[in-house]
């Protein structure tokens, strides 16, 4: 079983779909939990998780911004001495075809996506390094690997994941830290609960296991490559899609 006693797990984006269901699933291993978003809503879904037990708090960061993000490593570092994960999963989708697509959303996307991942990493590599210890592992997905209509902006960022996560995996597996990525395929969240029922229905019948993901499906791919067991895994992406897309 494993457990993430003692350690401090930095999760991104975690105010609401499968970023609060890495929250859930890091905190019942027993992990302290610093959840960042750009939403105040997480302050919300954070002390939904406390009141359930979980040791978790909220840090209002907008990832696209460095000095946000070094106020809130500094708070962690001064109150806690220690950042043991870090989990990059915040990020967004602008959707339009490439002839409509325009420089803000191609922007937008490549701001949040992959900027926001490097400042991240920035603030919090060093620390990791001085404690000759980390876990990172960053959100790509599916889409990276197979594209989608009217994602040139979001799947080029996911496949860049990719790139980053390989090439940082190089440079500081000799302090400890693994670098790794997840890529999901076809997940529960507010996005998908929007989608008509049809879709979804014929969305699951190209999925090999005959059902959807959930966030907590994903919280335990993060679980396992941010665990100390996981130490030999790292430049890889972990695909989870139900055998949607074998990679
Ligand atoms: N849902 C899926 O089916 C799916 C599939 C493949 C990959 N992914 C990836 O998984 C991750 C989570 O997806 P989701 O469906 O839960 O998305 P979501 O939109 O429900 O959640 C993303 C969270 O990131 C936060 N965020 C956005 N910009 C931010 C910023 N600048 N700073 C801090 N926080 C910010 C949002 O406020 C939100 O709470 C994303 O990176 C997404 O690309 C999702």
């Amino acid at each position: 079983m494993i457990n993430l006693n003692g350690q401090l797990a930095i999760i991104t984006g975690g105010a609401r779909g499968i970023g609060e269901g890495i929250c859930k699933v890091f905190c019942n291993a027993g992990a302290k939990v610093a959840m960042w978003d750009v939403l105040d809503t997480g302050e919300e879904t954070a002390q939904k998780i406390a009141a359930d037990g979980g040791d978790i708090f909220f840090q209002k960061v907008n990832i696209t911004d460095p000095e946000s993000i070094q106020k809130a490593v500094d708070e962690i570092m001064e109150k806690y001495g220690r950042i043991d994960i870090l989990i990059n999963n915040a990020g967004i989708i602008r959707d339009r075809s490439f002839a409509k697509m325009g420089n803000d959303e191609w922007d937008a996307v490549v701001n949040v996506n992959l900027n926001g991942l490097f400042y991240t990493c920035k603030a919090v590599v060093p620390h990791m390094r001085e404690a000759g210890y980390g876990r990172i592992v960053s959100a790509s997905s599916v889409n990276a690997y197979q594209g989608a209509f009217g994602q040139t902006n979001y799947s080029a960022t996911k496949a860049a994941i990719v790139g980053f996560t390989k090439s940082l995996c190089k440079e500081v597996g000799k302090y400890g830290i693994t670098v790794n990525a997840v890529a999901p395929g076809f997940i529960k969240t507010e996005m998908t609960d929007s989608m008509p029922e049809e879709v979804i229905k014929a969305g699951i019948q190209q999925i090999p296991v005959r059902r959807i993901g959930t966030p907590e499906d994903m919280g335990n791919c993060y679980l396992f490559l941010a665990s100390k067991e996981a130490g030999f895994v790292s430049g890889t992406c972990l695909h989870a899609n139900g055998g949607a897309l074998a990679v």
